[in-house]
C-alpha cells in the first residue's frame, strides 16, 4: 500500500466502503468525519449527483479517444472552463493523470521552452526544501522531503533547493501568513550567483506547501521568488495540486496571493478526486514558443495515453460545474473566520506547539516524543478514526483540509474530537 505502515495497518485494516456529502463509511457501518477531503482532492465532498451523472453517461457514450493526433469535444471544453477559472495569464491546458504527471510535465515544458527560444542552456531546475512535487524522478529531484527522496539514488541532476519557510521561533501561532521569512526568497539571487542565472530554466514551489505539513508563504515572500524569477529570465512554476479549487478561498493560489506564475501545475479537486486526472496550465508565450516549424511536426514529445481521458473530462466538467453552482471555489473565504477560531482553541492543549491556518486548510504541529518521530501524530490518527473523524498526518504534524462543503457543526464536531483526542495523547 502507497505511503502506509503495511504491518501495522493488516494487523488491523482501517476499510472504506462508502462514502456520501462529508462522510465515509467503514466496513463495520460506522460513520467517519472526512477532515481531509480524502487526501486534499475531493473538495465538493462525496457522492456528488453531478459529477455521478457525467461519469454514467460518458461511460455509456465515448469511452476512450486516442489522446495522440486525435481529439474529442470534451477535452477542449474542460480546456477552456479550465483556463476561463484560472486567472488571466493562463490560456492553455496540457491534461495529465496525476500531480506527479503534472509536475514532470511541466518541467519538461520548462526545459523545451528555453531551448525553442535558443535558451537551451537554461536546464537547471530549482525547487525547495520540505517541498512535494509528487513522487516521480522530477518531482523528487527537485522537491525536499527527505524520506521522499534519499533511498532513490541520485536523482536529477542540476537542481537545487531554496531554503523551506517553517520558524517555530519567529512564528509559532500565527494566524494566517506569517509576519517573518520573506527574506528567505532571497536566497534565490544566491543560487543564481552560484550557478548563473542564465542556466537556470524554473523555479517551482508550492503557493502553500501541503503535504510537508502546511507551511505557508510569509507575508511578501511569494511576490519576492517572482520579482526575482522574473529579473532573470527563469519561469516561476506554482505547484497548485493541493491549492488548485478551492483550497484558499480562491479558485487557484496565484489568484488567493495576486502573484501570477508562468506555469500552474494541478490534478487532485480538478475531478473532486473521482477519477484521475491533472493539468498543467500555461500561458500563450509559452504554448506559442512550440508553434514553430513545419505544420505536419509533432511540436512537444510528450504526453500520456490518458491525457484529457474522455470520463475523466466528464468527471472534470460535472466537478467544475458542482463548484460553480454551489459558490465552493469562494466557500472557503467565507469560513475561514470560523475555522480559524476553532482551530486556534486547541493552543494550550498537551504536545501542541504550533497551529497554521489559511481558507479550509489547516495544521497542528506536535512536539515529538524524544528518539520517536511521527509516532505521537500517528496515534493521534488511529484515535481519531477511531472516535469517528479523518484527519491525516505527515511526521508529527496533523493537517486538516475538509471538502468545501463543510458546515459549522461539522467544524465544531471536528475540532471538538479532535481535542478530545489530543488531551489523551501521551
Ligand atoms: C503539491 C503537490 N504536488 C504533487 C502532488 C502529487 O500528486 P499525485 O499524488 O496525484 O501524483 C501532490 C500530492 O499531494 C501535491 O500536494
Amino acid at each position: 500500500m502507497p505511503f502506509t505502515a503495511n504491518r501495522q495497518f493488516k494487523k488491523a485494516p482501517r476499510m472504506l466502503v462508502a462514502a456520501e456529502g462529508m462522510h465515509y463509511t467503514t466496513a463495520d457501518g460506522r460513520q467517519i468525519l472526512d477532515g481531509t477531503a480524502g487526501l486534499w482532492c475531493c473538495n465538493a465532498g462525496h457522492k456528488r449527483p453531478k459529477i455521478v451523472q457525467a461519469i454514467q453517461e460518458q461511460a455509456a457514450e465515448l469511452d476512450y479517444a486516442p489522446a495522440f493526433q486525435m481529439g474529442h469535444p470534451k477535452v477542449f471544453e474542460l480546456a477552456n472552463r479550465l483556463v476561463d477559472l484560472a486567472p488571466e495569464p493562463f490560456e492553455h491546458a496540457f491534461f495529465t493523470n496525476s500531480g506527479s504527471e503534472s509536475v514532470e510535465t511541466a518541467l519538461k515544458i520548462a526545459i523545451a521552452y528555453h531551448r525553442a527560444r535558443g535558451e537551451g542552456q537554461r536546464t537547471r531546475l530549482i525547487g525547495r526544501e520540505r517541498g512535494y512535487h509528487g513522487v516521480n524522478f522530477g518531482g523528487i529531484s527537485v522537491g525536499g522531503i527527505v524520506n521522499n527522496r534519499k533511498v532513490f539514488g541520485s536523482l536529477l541532476t542540476g537542481v537545487d533547493h531554496l531554503p523551506h519557510t517553517h520558524d517555530l521561533k519567529r512564528n509559532a501561532f500565527t494566524r494566517g501568513q506569517p509576519e517573518h521569512g520573506a527574506e528567505l526568497a532571497d536566497e534565490l539571487e544566491r543560487i543564481c550567483a552560484l550557478h548563473g542565472p542564465e542556466t537556470i530554466a524554473a523555479v517551482i514551489v508550492e503557493p502553500m506547501a501541503g503535504s510537508t505539513g502546511v507551511l505557508l508563504p510569509p507575508k511578501d515572500y511569494l511576490q519576492r521568488l517572482r520579482a526575482i524569477t522574473k529579473k532573470h529570465g527563469i519561469l516561476l512554476i506554482f505547484d497548485e495540486v493541493i491549492t488548485g479549487f478551492g483550497r484558499l478561498g480562491a479558485p487557484f493560489a496565484a489568484g488567493y496571493f495576486d502573484v501570477m506564475p508562468d506555469m500552474i501545475t494541478c490534478a487532485k479537486g480538478l475531478t473532486n478526486g473521482v477519477i484521475p486526472m491533472g493539468a498543467v496550465l500555461t500561458t500563450a508565450q509559452i504554448h506559442d514558443a512550440f508553434m514553430t516549424g513545419p505544420e505536419h511536426l509533432i511540436e512537444l514529445f510528450h504526453g500520456y495515453t490518458y491525457s484529457g481521458n474522455p470520463i475523466a473530462c466528464a468527471a472534470g466538467l460535472g466537478t467544475l460545474d458542482t463548484y460553480a453552482e454551489e459558490g465552493l471555489l469562494t466557500r472557503g473565504a467565507e469560513l475561514a473566520g470560523y475555522w480559524e477560531d476553532a482551530l486556534h482553541s486547541l493552543r494550550g492543549l498537551p504536545h501542541v506547539i504550533d497551529i497554521r491556518n489559511m481558507g479550509l486548510i489547516g495544521a497542528v504541529e506536535l512536539e515529538p516524543i524524544a528518539g520517536e518521530p511521527t509516532k505521537r501524530a500517528f496515534s493521534a490518527f488511529l484515535k481519531a478514526y477511531e472516535k469517528g473523524i479523518l484527519i491525516r498526518t505527515t511526521g508529527d504534524i496533523i493537517a486538516l483540509s475538509p471538502p468545501l462543503i463543510i458546515e459549522k457543526d461539522h467544524i465544531d464536531q471536528l475540532i471538538g474530537t479532535l481535542g478530545d483526542v489530543l488531551k489523551t495523547l501521551d
